[in-house]
C-alpha cells in the first residue's frame, strides 16, 4: 500500500500531531511509505530562515523519535526533491481560483494576513502536487486535512479526465480516536502550531510541569459531571479523547471510572508525561547528531526522487511539454 504524508516544519509538535498524525504514521510505515517534512508549505507563514532551518532539524528528529524507522519507510524534505514545485506548478494550471478560495484554512488564515500572499492560496495545489508525486493510494492525516484531500482528488480528475489517465487517486485515512485533537483553552477549535494560544496547545516535548499545568488549566464547563458529549461538554470531551487515544479505552470507558474532573485531569497529565518521556529522550539523543539526520534525509530525498521523477515526467509529456 503505497502511503505518504507530511508535516510543515511551522514548530514544534503539539499533541495534535502525535496523536491524529505520527502514530498512524507508525502503524503504516513499510518500504512503500513515504513521509515528507514539507519546508515549502511553511514559507507560506511568516518564519524567519534560521528559525525554519532549526525546525526543519527538530522534525526530524520527532519523526524518528515517535517511532518512524528510516531503514523501513522513507523520511525526507520537501524541498529537496524539486519535482514538488515543478509539479506544483503543471497543477496550478489546472486548479482554479475558486476552488482554492473555498478552502477553510485558506478562508482562516488569510483574515489574517491582510494582503495576503499568493502561496497561501495555492498551498493546497502544493499539497496535491506532493500526494500525487508518489501514485499514493492512502493519507493518513488528522480530521482538518479532509479538504485538501478533496481538492487533491478533484485536481487529479481533472487532470486525468483533460489529458489522460496519469494520477492515482488517493483516500485521507484519520485514526478513529484524537483525529481532532481541540485546543486545551478553546475546545471548540483545534489545537494548531499557529494559531492556539500557549496554554491551548501541549507541545510534544513540553516539560512535565507544563504538562501538568496546561492539562490542570484546561477549559470544561461547571456541571461537573465527567461524560463524553462533544456538543454540551467540548473540553471535558476532548480530555477523554486524548485519554482514550493513549490508553486504548474508549472514551465512554474512561469517562464511567470518573466522577471528578481534578482526578481526571491529574491521571491524563501522568500518562501523557509517561507517553512522552522515552520519545523526548531519543529526540534529545539524535538532535546531539544532526548530521546524522541529514545523512537520513539526504537518503531519503534520493529514493523519493526516483519515484517522484517518473511521474513528473509523465504528467509533463501529458501535457505537452517536451
Ligand atoms: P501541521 O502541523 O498542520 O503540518 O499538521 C501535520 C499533521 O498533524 C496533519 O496530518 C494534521 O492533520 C495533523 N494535525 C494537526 N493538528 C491536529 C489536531 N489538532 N488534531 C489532530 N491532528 C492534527
Ligand atoms: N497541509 C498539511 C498540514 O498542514 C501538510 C501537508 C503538506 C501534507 N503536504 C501534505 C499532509 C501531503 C499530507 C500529505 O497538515
Amino acid at each position: 500500500m503505497r502511503v505518504f504524508s507530511g508535516i510543515q516544519p511551522s514548530g514544534p509538535a503539539h499533541l495534535g500531531n502525535y496523536l491524529g498524525a505520527f502514530r498512524q504514521w507508525v502503524d503504516v510505515q513499510s518500504p512503500d511509505a513515504f513521509y515528507c517534512v514539507v519546508d515549502l508549505h511553511a514559507l507560506t507563514l511568516e518564519i524567519a530562515p534560521d528559525v525554519l532551518r532549526a525546525q526543519t532539524t527538530d522534525l526530524l528528529a520527532t519523526l524518528m523519535a515517535s517511532g518512524l524507522d528510516p531503514e523501513i519507510c522513507t523520511i525526507f524534505i520537501q524541498s529537496q526533491v524539486p519535482y514538488h514545485a515543478q509539479l506544483s506548478w503543471l497543477l496550478e494550471c489546472v486548479a482554479t481560483s475558486g476552488e482554492l478560495s473555498r478552502m477553510t484554512a485558506f478562508k482562516e488564515k488569510s483574515q489574517r494576513q491582510e494582503g495576503y500572499r499568493v502561496g497561501l492560496l495555492t498551498y493546497p495545489v502544493l499539497m496535491a502536487a506532493d500526494i500525487l508525486l508518489y501514485e499514493t493510494e492512502e493519507v493518513p492525516v488528522g480530521d482538518d486535512q479532509r479538504q485538501h484531500l478533496e481538492l487533491t482528488r478533484d485536481v487529479a480528475e481533472k487532470f486525468n479526465h483533460r489529458f489522460g489517465e496519469t494520477f492515482r487517486l488517493p483516500v485521507g485515512t484519520q485514526p478513529k480516536v484524537a483525529a481532532r485533537v481541540m485546543d486545551l483553552q478553546e475546545p471548540t477549535r483545534k489545537m494548531s502550531k499557529s494559531i492556539s494560544s500557549p496554554l491551548g496547545k501541549l507541545y510534544m516535548f513540553d516539560s512535565p510541569a507544563d504538562i501538568e499545568k496546561k492539562i490542570a488549566k484546561a477549559v470544561t464547563d461547571n456541571d461537573g459531571e465527567v461524560r463524553f458529549d462533544w456538543i454540551k461538554k467540548p473540553g471535558v470531551s476532548n480530555l477523554l479523547e486524548i485519554y482514550s487515544s493513549l490508553s486504548g479505552e474508549t472514551p465512554q470507558q474512561v469517562a464511567s471510572r470518573y466522577t471528578r474532573y481534578g482526578e481526571l485531569k491529574s491521571d491524563l497529565a501522568e500518562l501523557i508525561i509517561k507517553t512522552l518521556a522515552p520519545l523526548k529522550q531519543r529526540r534529545d539523543e539524535l538532535l546531539e547528531s544532526p548530521e546524522d539526520l541529514y545523512r537520513v534525509a539526504a537518503r531519503g530525498a534520493d529514493k523519493a526522487a526516483a519515484v517522484a521523477g517518473a511521474v513528473y515526467r509523465r504528467a509533463a509529456t501529458a501535457m505537452g511539454l517536451t
